[in-house]
Order: structure tokens, then sequence, then C-alpha cells
């Protein structure tokens, strides 16, 4: 595994992407969307009832109608965003021998990094221009021991995104008037599984002739993001993909396929990909939050009864994840990302 940093910085400047790696991109057929929600976190716990409704309010229509929000005043500080950032970027400038042991051997291993190769629907594979590394971090935390400060980072990081996306969740399950603690009990939050993923996109000769990420939905319940201030991710809403522009200091979060059943397709699954572009290079943070792997997550009874009908059949949490491992890479609803 030399990765896409080293192709895209070795001292033969590239004028073209190389074949295996093109990738015709779905156009852009919408610009820059200020219509993308923004919620202030700090209404949920400013103790005016007022505040807290309308942010309960802003929520349920944002994961309803986008499956997505910028989220701001969410209490985690810059540093600690900073400082994740940074050891990201840290791993990846580690040299390539140093990163080469955590090279995928199962597609289960809990730490592991490379770049990956999708097949789209004519059956072609290609390969994705983006170096990544994905940990196991919660319930058990698993990190490279190099570098140093990538241990203590992440420690932090997703200590405070977890205890972030169990409020958020439990606000989601409000915005439907679900019991108090029901999601939380049913879906074993306190074991739940977070899978940190930390890519690295460098610039592309060709931004229009590869792609980052293809289209995908997150199979979680809430996927949490940071970047280092590139732009490069894009959301589709209405058939149409709109770039995401996120102030400093705020975090992206979208919902995913295991919220969408849970709340028997009231809160959307949303497809999302990272683009690219040939100045800067981009590096994103990802936290996606899941049940725990032992849950059986189907549509919460309650809403079923509402809706008169389930949209979804019941899954183990673990097998849902196992069926996309296993089933040919493929992009469709979601491209199957090795977790
Ligand atoms: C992802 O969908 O996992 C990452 C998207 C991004 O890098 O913006
Ligand atoms: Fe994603």
């Amino acid at each position: 595994m030399a990765g896409v940093k080293v192709l895209a910085e070795s001292p033969v400047v590239l004028e073209s992407v190389p074949s295996k790696f093109k990738f015709v991109n779905e156009p852009i057929r919408s610009s820059d969307s200020d219509s993308i929600p923004m919620i202030d976190f700090s209404l949920l716990t400013s103790g005016h009832p007022d505040q807290r409704s309308k942010f309960i309010q802003d929520l349920g229509k944002a994961c309803q109608e986008w499956g997505f929000f910028i989220l701001v005043n969410h209490g985690i500080p810059e540093n600690d965003m900073n400082a994740m950032v940074e050891a990201a970027m840290e791993f990846f400038n580690m040299p390539a021998e140093e990163k080469q042991q955590y090279e995928p051997k199962n597609a289960s291993d809990p730490i592991k990094c490379g770049n990956f190769d999708v097949t789209d629907t004519s059956n072609r594979t290609f390969t994705l221009w983006r170096d990544y590394l994905k940990l196991y971090v919660h319930p058990e935390f698993h990190c490279p021991l190099k570098p140093k400060t990538l241990r203590e980072a992440l420690l932090h990081y997703s200590e405070k995104t977890r205890k972030l996306a169990r409020a958020l969740l439990e606000a989601v399950s409000e915005t439907m008037r679900l019991e108090r603690g029901y999601m939380e009990e049913t879906l074993n939050l306190e074991s739940m599984f977070q899978l940190f993923a930390g890519n690295f996109y460098p610039p592309c000769p060709q931004p229009d002739h590869a792609i980052g990420i293809p289209p995908h939905t997150d199979h979680g319940l809430l996927t949490l993001l940071i970047h280092n201030g590139v732009a490069g991710l894009q959301i589709e809403h209405n058939g149409e993909w709109f770039n995401v522009n996120s102030p400093q200091n705020s975090i992206l979060v979208n919902t995913g396929d295991q919220l969408e059943i849970f709340s028997n397709g009231r809160c959307k699954s949303v497809k999302h990909r990272a683009v690219l572009n040939n100045e800067k290079t981009r590096i994103s943070i990802v936290v996606a939050n899941g049940p725990s792997l032992d849950a059986i997550v189907g549509p919460a009874p309650s809403l079923v009864a509402r809706d008169g009908r389930a949209s979804y059949l019941p899954m183990k949490y673990e097998e849902y994840i196992e069926k996309q491992l296993t089933k040919t890479r493929v992009i469709e609803k979601s491209v199957l990302e090795q977790l």
C-alpha cells in the first residue's frame, strides 16, 4: 500500500489521474446551499423552555427534511477539534513503512489504514482518491501507538462526541414523541459502536475524473464530521447535489441507516459524497455513532402503531454491517464502505 498521498506527492508531477482512479462523477446540479439547516445546540441546554422547544422543532425538521445539519455551539472545545485534525494529519504524514502494519487483513480489523477499491454498477473497479485510517473506538478503544499525539486526542474527542451524539439522539427521540430513555435502552447506547475515520484527500490533478468517496449513506445512527477548513463534502437533497460550507468550529451531522429504520422512515439517511480539488489537501474526521453491535434494530413499535405499518424489517446491527461487507460492492443507495 503506497497510498494516494505518496502518489500525489511524488516528484514526477501528475498531469492526469492514473486510469485505476478514473471515475465518472455525477455532476453537481446545484451550487452551494445556504438553506442547509443550522442548529444551535446551546438552545437545548439553555434552561429556557421556549429555546428548548425551538431546538426540538428545528432538529426534527432537519432530520426529516434533510437528514443533515450544521451544529453550532455544541460544547466541544475548539482545541480538542484542532488536536484531532492535527493528530490525524501527523498519522498520514508518517512514513509508509510505519503505516504498513495497519493494512487490513480482515474487514473487521479494529485498526486499519490504506486506500480503497470500489466496484461500480458496470462492474468496473476503481480506487478512491483518499487514504483512510479507521479505528473502532467504542465500546473497545483501539488506536495506533504512533504518532504519540493520536491516542490522547482521540480519547478526548471520541468521548466528547459520544456524549454529544447521545444527547442529540435523546433529542431526536423527543422530536418523535417517544418515551424518554426508550431509544437509549433498546439500542443499548451505553455500549454504542463508535467508529472513527480519518480521511486524507490530497490535491488531485483532475478533480472531476476521480472521487474521494462516492455517493453512499452511513449505516449507523448519527455521524459527526469535522474537517481542516477545505471544502469537499456534498449531500443530496431532493435529487440535487449541494456543496456543504460549514463555519469554522461547527460540526456536520447526518442521520444514518439505523436511525431511518428506527424512526420508521421519519429521519432520512442522506446520500453524500466527498469530491476533490486540485489545490489543497483536505482532511476530514468522521465519527460514526451506532447502536450497540448486538442491538436488534427495527422501527419503534409506537411509531409503527401510529403509522399503521412497519416500513423496515428488524435486524441485528452487527448483521446489517456484515451484510454490507459481504455484498458485492456496488454504488447504489449505499456504497459499501469497508468498516
Ligand atoms: C464520509 O462520508 O465518510 C466522509 C465524507 C467527507 O470526507 O466529507
Ligand atoms: Fe459517509
